[in-house]
């Protein structure tokens, strides 16, 4: 194993561990780290919940999610087997402390002190506080410990505060990893290096070149077995607040001195205190049709959400950020497109008058069919004079890297093992990104969610017609 990949053997408490999020993310991840050598045999994942009630289905819905990696080699399948032993299973309640001695005596078989222990809080987070007490009152929060929490922290800034205070009374920031796994995104990362390891995009990365930028997240799924939670939530807090803040923060920053955690957090941190507050007529929230009968009664949750974003600085006044994500839409795609100002004066018109005057626009395709494309004008070949048409210059990274793109959670667990918290969300990250969202809240409050049909891409839209623009959708691209 190279150097650079090295990890060291860790212990895996994950609290919440046969919820939909460790079997559907976390474990296959953690399988597949475990076949490159990247977790070994002495590591124990522990898997605590209050109540377990069958192993075995458990384990066989998990191999299920693991297929692609299991199939992948014949040999695979004898790393399943292993796999699976170094997963405990421990009936745990951080709130009574049921279960803590189980505990201490799984993690003490081979206690080491320099050995990483990573408790995952893959629950809600109005538990985070109890499950830290937990950890301290069990005597587990010791130097080599970390904490991994996932968004959305809090359901507002008042209770990311708290939630944020009872942390910090008991981790330090430096232990604390707050997940969002969009940062853990080949292509996300590659948008760092679009921007920062070439010259060329960075010098019209401003509002002298960039017309405007969509940002979609469409998802074909519906809220699934999380009812519940979606209905307490919603698609501003389960998606904007963190994934497309996020993506905008990328988009937007100036580039920091070093690809480093605190300098790219703290340039992240620029963004989100320039954001502008939303005003009612740029926002529109709707709902897929059937939402209230999964749910059982009705609701306003929105299960779509699309918003006009400025950012009030120097390179980006006067650029809209248009973002919208969504459940039940037509197409699974995330998708950013930087649409760049059109030529100051067309040459050609009075050859091609019919010649449509597209901008050059370049297109991240986040997933699926990762990669990059970049929108140009060129001449139709052969004769006939200037004739012209639309033409593309396409980067697929599936294509151009033999190799599988890792899942984001690969990236992001490895990177909690190696102590890098690059790509984690400082407190002050999520506390700023409350402040846009808070009033967001309150406008959509009493604003309707209007109904759309499954397999649309949502209500019609109003606020890019108002100003002139219209959705670019991913397959159009
Ligand atoms: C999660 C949200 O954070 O991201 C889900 O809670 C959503 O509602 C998911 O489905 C989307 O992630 P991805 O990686 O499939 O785009």
């Amino acid at each position: 194993m190279k150097e650079k990949n090295k990890t060291i053997p860790s212990d895996f408490v994950i609290i919440g561990g046969t919820g939909n999020l460790s079997k559907s993310k976390i474990l296959p991840a953690l399988f597949w780290r475990y076949l490159d050598n990247q977790i070994d045999e002495k590591s124990k994942i522990i898997l605590c919940d209050k109540k377990i009630s069958s192993k075995n289905k458990f384990i066989s819905l998990l191999k299920i999610n693991c297929k692609e990696a299991i199939n992948k080699k014949i040999s695979n399948k004898n790393k399943w087997d292993e796999f699976v032993k170094v997963i405990n299973f421990l009936e745990l309640d951080v709130v009574s402390g049921e279960g803590h001695v189980n505990l201490l005596s799984i993690l003490k078989e081979k206690f080491d002190e320099t050995r990483p222990i990573i408790f995952y809080l893959a629950i809600s987070s109005t538990l985070f506080g109890k499950s830290c007490k937990f950890i301290r009152d069990t005597g587990l929060n010791v130097p080599q410990s970390r904490l991994v929490i996932e968004k959305p922290i809090g359901k507002d800034k008042l209770s990311a505060i708290s939630i944020n205070k009872e942390i910090s009374s008991i981790f330090d920031e430096s232990q604390i990893y707050r997940i969002d796994h969009y940062l853990g995104k080949e292509t996300v990362q590659n948008l760092m290096a679009l921007r920062f390891a070439n010259t060329i995009f960075e010098n019209q990365w401003n509002n002298n070149y960039i017309d405007h930028v969509q940002i979609t997240v469409s998802e074909t799924i519906g809220v699934e077995d999380r009812v519940s939670y979606y209905n307490e939530y919603g698609a501003i807090r389960d998606m904007l607040q963190n994934h497309l803040l996020q993506l905008i923060c990328l988009i937007a920053m100036e580039p920091p001195s070093f690809y480093e955690a605190d300098q790219l957090r703290d340039e992240k941190l620029r963004v989100l205190k320039a954001l502008k507050t939303v005003n009612k007529k740029e926002i529109q929230i709707g709902q897929y049709r059937n939402f209230s009968d999964e749910l059982g009664m009705s609701s306003n949750t929105e299960t779509f959400v699309a918003l006009k974003i400025m950012i009030n600085n120097w390179r980006w006044a006067g650029v809209p950020f248009y973002v919208r994500t969504g459940k039940k839409l037509s197409i699974k795609a995330s998708e950013i497109i930087i649409t760049f100002k059109n030529k100051p004066h067309n040459i050609f018109s009075y050859l091609t008058p019919d010649t449509e005057d597209t901008p050059n626009r370049l297109i991240i395709r986040v997933q699926p069919e990762e990669g990059l494309k970049l929108k140009l004008t060129s001449k139709a070949p052969g004769p006939g004079g200037m004739r012209f048409f639309p033409s593309e210059l396409n980067l697929s990274f599936g294509d151009t890297f033999e190799n599988r793109l890792p899942d984001a959670y690969e990236r992001l667990l490895m990177d909690v093992v190696r102590g890098n918290q690059t790509l984690f969300m400082r407190s002050d990250e999520v506390l700023a990104a409350w402040d846009f969202i808070d009033p967001i809240l309150y406008l959509t409050k009493d604003m309707e969610a209007q109904l759309y049909r499954t397999g649309t891409m949502g209500p019609e839209d109003k606020i890019l017609t108002s100003d002139g623009y219209r959705w670019l959708d991913p397959k159009e691209e």
